[in-house]
């Protein structure tokens, strides 16, 4: 028996942290129904034990909060984990994590600018500091942070190679500073520290914020911990004496592009061997030192490489090169050109019809600009990133394909999950959805990786369960809702973007008045409610408590404004009476479900349809979410032990039921709103009474036959749309809606080459033009869930996969599923085929968790831990 994976606040020996540690191990076995007895963790600093828990007896392995000795900065401290198995056996593991400021007064830095004002194209600046390094060191740690974004480089290397650092937060309430290990950079004598610092969100109009004070000037903090082998100390900081140039990014934005211009290139800019005295001082200024915060979460970095899939001479005479996938991230090049001349890059995700270059996102030309100095160069952009596939090239006789490389772009985040099946198609769409899940998850979690690029909630909030199951977002997500804390409203508002900008504050301003309710609305339901939604999926995925105990406050402001909504303001069209009509939230301005396919057919989501439909949704979308969130909150309040909070929930969720019922539900047993999407939110959310629900299923099933087996949801109704089928004796038919090779259906972007989740089914519309939509919005992608859940069956009977239920099911003509995925607990397979009529499933279930095996032919079998076989006879019948 092993202990492995041991991981510190979800990550495997972070450098630098400033929250209170909790940890997390795997337990492996090569034998049978493992199960952890007993643990023991033990903290030491060097020799000094800060906290040892003693033997206890827990099953618990995930989750555990540190309760030792206060800890102090800048110290690394080493953990020791023991555990004990159900068959006597024991095991041990170590690991550590490092502490970086625990207090802002440990920060002996100070703020240097350089004296030009941003404008609008502002070249980015070189800031350079030489330091000596007096004795022998044992080690040194660099931490550092700008305005603007940065690399950090030591005598001529990069300190690591992570991109866009600080990272997209509420800046004026929490910039991230990052932590270097740059022992190895260093040697005795003269050392050099340098920042090279360009736009970044910071100083992006789409992500700007004036009100928040934000500095017109690129600004750097550092501080290196010098720590020497006899025992002493040393501290470099940023201060009067770092010097600033600017060098060759000549420009750059998150949005447009750079351009970098090499014959303004620097040498040895970053080593002891520039001479700066004809550089610029800096200004030193006195910004205050508490929003500062260790990072939460790995950075961005590469993620792969590709070489160019095809070279294209358009009808027009264009030199566009394929990668064969769209990406967010940017092209390498290597290319030995004649000085001064120019080369420009334009992405794009698709061609147009007539195979010319066409760029999909209006407005935005996502373009970089390449000015030779004469010299064999590799040139990779340095502060931006685009969302694209094809890139085209002007200022190049000659393309040849292996000077260009993609660079494909996320945050660091560990896989979790693998799944391949008999059918191409469906696995086509699972790696699509991949595609989008890592384009968008660029420091925040974004709707597209190409327009917008901002941090939409409602995004999120129905995609974070997929999420979860491709990849360990677990820290990335804790980082994200740490700032959608920050930009909560007073009135427990929550912007439908976070971080929120000056850009978004404007169309909030304007959407509700397209959509409904006053100016001062800003939160819509689904959106908003992403504030409860992801930290429960959180929980239920991974029985993460501490996100749940971190974000309760906000839950509840959150549900409370819900609450003084729905009290005060009274919609239209309740249909109830005035006492019932008090739980109801049916005013203010919705998205509701959000680009419902026959609402945005023609022209996309600025259409007059499309925004009549967001402001039916407060009649049905608003009151049902209202209902979803305070019944998971008292769930959530009963986890956190909150007993008064969990009865009020719960009460308030029962008057939320009745209201809605009353209002939603006709005579006749069908919904007021007779819409796919309405059919599918009330049957998903309990609205409907047990004993009808057969009868409304049977509706939404009509309802989508008469539409030719096509769907008509939206954002919020399509995540659960073939659970609303598959739960109530459609299973079959939501395979078949799956399938749906005619738009709006996820085969027909498959079928059209699609390699990422598009925005909308119409971004080729009807007639064979393309829309001016996103192609790589991960919202419709959702559906995975659904995919990992039934075609593999791995599902959750107790929150974070304690109790696993394997129930595949071999839908339509499936022949074999593979499916993996790393819980908490360690790895789980489902591995099932149809040969001669014979099912045949294998099952992997991790240590210290159990399973229930559910199988076609309606036996059911309970193991733990350990690899198992079964087979079954297939069943036929529609289920
Ligand atoms: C974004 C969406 C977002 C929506 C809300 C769009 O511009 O790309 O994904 O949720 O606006 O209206």
């Amino acid at each position: 028996m092993f202990v492995t994976d041991l991981k510190c606040n979800h990550r495997k020996n972070p450098l630098g942290m400033d929250d209170i540690p909790y940890f997390s191990w795997k337990m492996e076995s090569e034998q049978q129904n493992v199960m952890q007895t007993a643990c023991r963790i033990q903290v030491y600093k060097e020799k000094r034990c800060l906290w040892d828990s003693e033997k206890t007896v827990t099953e618990k392995s995930t989750f555990i909060p540190y309760e030792g000795d206060a800890l102090e900065s800048c110290s690394r401290y080493r953990w020791i984990v023991t555990i004990w198995d159900n068959y006597g056996n024991q095991a041990s593991e170590e690991a550590f994590f490092e502490t970086a400021f625990l207090s802002h007064m440990d920060w002996k830095a100070k703020w240097v600018e350089c004296r030009q004002k941003h404008k609008k194209k502002t070249p980015a600046v070189l800031f350079r500091k030489d330091f000596q390094v007096k004795k022998e060191l044992i080690s040194a740690r660099a931490y550092a942070t700008c305005h603007g974004i940065y690399r950090l480089s030591m005598n001529g290397e990069r300190a690591d190679a992570r991109e866009f650092a600080p990272e997209y937060t509420v800046y004026e309430k929490c910039l991230y500073y990052q932590t270097y290990d740059v022992t190895p950079l260093l040697k005795p004598g003269k050392n050099t520290i340098g920042m090279y610092v360009g736009d970044g969100w910071y100083f992006s109009m789409m992500s700007k914020k004036k009100s928040r004070n934000f500095s017109d000037h690129y600004g750097i903090l550092f501080q290196i911990e010098l720590h020497y082998e006899d025992g002493t100390k040393e501290t470099i900081i940023s201060d009067e004496n770092v010097k600033c140039k600017t060098g060759p990014v000549q420009y750059s934005d998150l949005y447009y592009g750079e351009i970098y211009d090499a014959r303004e290139q620097v040498s040895n800019w970053d080593t002891p061997y520039c001479d700066d005295r004809t550089w610029k001082n800096v200004k030193i200024r006195e910004f205050p030192l508490d929003n500062l915060k260790a990072q939460i979460m790995d950075p961005v970095r590469i993620y792969r490489e590709f070489s160019v899939k095809k070279v294209i001479k358009t009808p027009k005479g264009e030199n566009v090169l394929d990668f064969g996938q769209n990406f967010a991230g940017r092209v390498r090049i290597n290319i030995h050109l004649p000085k001064d001349s120019v080369l420009e890059m334009e992405h794009s995700e698709t061609l147009g019809t007539d195979g010319n270059y066409f760029n999909n996102i209006q407005g935005i030309n996502q373009k970089d600009v390449f000015i030779s100095d004469g010299n064999e160069i590799s040139y990779e952009p340095l502060f931006t990133f685009h969302g694209f596939r094809y890139v085209r090239i002007t200022g190049l006789q000659e393309i040849r394909a292996e000077d260009f490389t993609g660079i494909a772009l996320t945050s660091e985040k560990a896989d979790l999950g693998t799944f391949e099946c008999s059918d191409a198609e469906i696995n086509r769409l699972v790696e699509n959805t991949l595609w989008s899940q890592k384009s968008n998850m660029f420091s925040i979690p974004t709707d597209c990786p190409q327009r917008e690029k901002a941090g939409w909630t409602g995004d999120i909030g129905i995609y974070a369960k997929t999420a979860l199951k491709n990849e360990d977002v677990t820290a990335f997500l804790t980082g994200w809702l740490n700032n959608l804390k920050l930009e909560q409203k007073e009135d427990g508002q929550i912007p439908p973007v976070v971080p929120f900008s000056d850009f978004y504050s404007m169309t909030s301003k304007l959407q509700p008045i397209l959509m409904g309710g006053s100016p001062k609305t800003i939160s819509s339901s689904g959106w908003a409610d992403c504030c409860i939604d992801i930290p429960y999926d959180m929980y239920c995925m991974t029985e993460n408590t501490d996100i749940l105990r971190r974000q309760y406050p906000v839950m509840k402001k959150w549900l409370s404004y819900v609450e003084v909504q729905a009290k005060t303001k009274k919609g239209r069209e309740s249909g109830v009476e005035k006492e019932q009509e008090q739980y109801l939230w049916n005013s203010g301005f919705h998205y509701g479900e959000w680009l419902i396919p026959s609402c945005c057919e023609e022209n996309g989501s600025m259409s007059k349809e499309n925004f009549a439909s967001a402001r039916e949704g407060k009649n049905y979308v608003a009151p049902i979410y209202f209902y979803t969130s305070s019944k998971k909150m008292a769930e959530i309040a009963k986890i956190l032990g909150e007993k008064q909070d969990e009865e009020y929930y719960k009460s308030l969720s029962e008057k939320i039921l009745e209201a809605c019922q009353k209002s939603l539900i006709t005579k006749e047993d069908r919904l007021r709103y007779e819409r796919q999407g309405a059919y599918v939110l009330a049957l998903k959310a309990g609205i409907i009474p047990t004993e009808k629900k057969q009868t409304f299923a049977d509706r939404l099933a009509e309802l989508i036959e008469k539409n030719g087996n096509k769907l008509d949801t939206g954002f919020l109704g399509t995540p659960y749309l073939l659970d609303a089928l598959s739960e109530n004796g459609y299973g079959n038919f939501a395979y078949t809606v799956l399938k749906q090779p005619e738009r709006p259906g996820w085969m027909f972007e498959v079928r059209n080459g699609a390699t990422t989740i598009w925005e909308s089914w119409n971004c080729y519309g009807k007639d064979g033009k393309i829309q001016l939509m996103s192609m790589n919005h991960y919202a419709f992608g959702s559906v995975c869930d659904w995919i990992y859940r039934n075609i593999s069956g791995i599902d959750f009977l107790e929150p974070g996969y304690r109790k696993i239920r394997i129930s595949p099911k071999p839908y339509g003509d499936l022949t074999a599923a593979n499916r993996t995925y790393q819980c908490e607990y360690g790895e789980i397979q489902s591995i099932w085929k149809i040969e001669d009529g014979v099912f045949t499933l294998e099952v992997k279930i991790p240590c210290n968790t159990t399973a229930v095996v559910e199988l076609p032919d309606g036996r059911t079998e309970s193991v733990g831990s350990g690899t198992y076989q079964f087979t079954s006879r297939r069943r036929k019948e529609n289920e």
